[in-house]
């Protein structure tokens, strides 16, 4: 299992992606709020653009942003693996993976926990990564719904009748207790868990 460790909760975002930068998490997780697609806002772009002086780890960008396309465009500047944006917009999404692409980054699709999984099936065979949102998207420190389990089954079969090479990653409330409940995952994201952690390796380790 992959390991895609989230910030959202720090309270010192230096301190924490310094110590982040000496374990083995394959992805830094960032997420992006504008106030607009959730309530809560995170950091203008100004300011993340400096995350290169705190870690060197590849980046895995979460976009809870009602209109993607400028942030497409800034945050293909960084150490970007992933970037993901929501289903659940009024704007084109297959012109946003077209824009996604020519930076040549994975691209990704996140759906919220009461969107019908059908809709992300024409999606599929264009598509690197499903973000699976275990909470509501918003906020960090939530519990893990209980049906993800029964999402990701679905999601996998699916991926397997259109035969398409999709991740999935889920995200929200993982623990190392959740972490049971989600192997058919390909990547967790966790942040609250492994920043509340004494020993961030030693938690990172648990959800493997
Ligand atoms: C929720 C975010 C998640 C979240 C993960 O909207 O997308 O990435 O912060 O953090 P925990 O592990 O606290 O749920
Ligand atoms: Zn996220």
């Amino acid at each position: 299992m992959q390991v895609s460790t989230s910030f959202l909760s720090s309270r010192n975002i230096p301190r924490d992606l310094k110590i982040l930068n000496e374990t083995d998490t394959d992805f830094i997780h960032v997420d992006v709020m504008d106030g607009k697609f959730v309530k809560n806002k995170t950091m203008p772009f100004k300011e993340m653009k400096n995350i290169y002086k705190f870690t060197s780890k590849r980046l895995d960008v979460h976009l809870m942003v009602r209109k993607p396309k400028k942030y497409i465009i800034d945050y293909a500047l960084l150490n970007t693996a992933y970037l993901t944006m929501h289903l659940e917009l009024e704007e084109d999404i297959d012109e946003l993976l077209d824009l996604i692409a020519t930076y040549g980054i994975k691209c990704g699709i996140s759906i919220k926990p009461s969107t019908d999984l059908e809709e992300i099936r024409p999606y599929l065979k264009r598509i690197d990564l499903v973000l699976v949102m275990a909470v509501e998207p918003g906020k960090p420190g939530q519990e893990f719904l209980e049906d993800t389990p029964d999402r990701i089954k679905k999601l996998k079969e699916m991926i397997q009748e259109e035969q398409a090479q999709v991740k999935i990653s889920v995200d929200g409330g993982i623990t190392d207790e959740t972490r049971k409940y989600v192997t058919g995952a390909d990547i967790v994201v966790s942040g609250t868990y492994v920043l509340s952690s004494e020993d961030f390796q030693e938690a990172i380790d648990r959800l493997r």
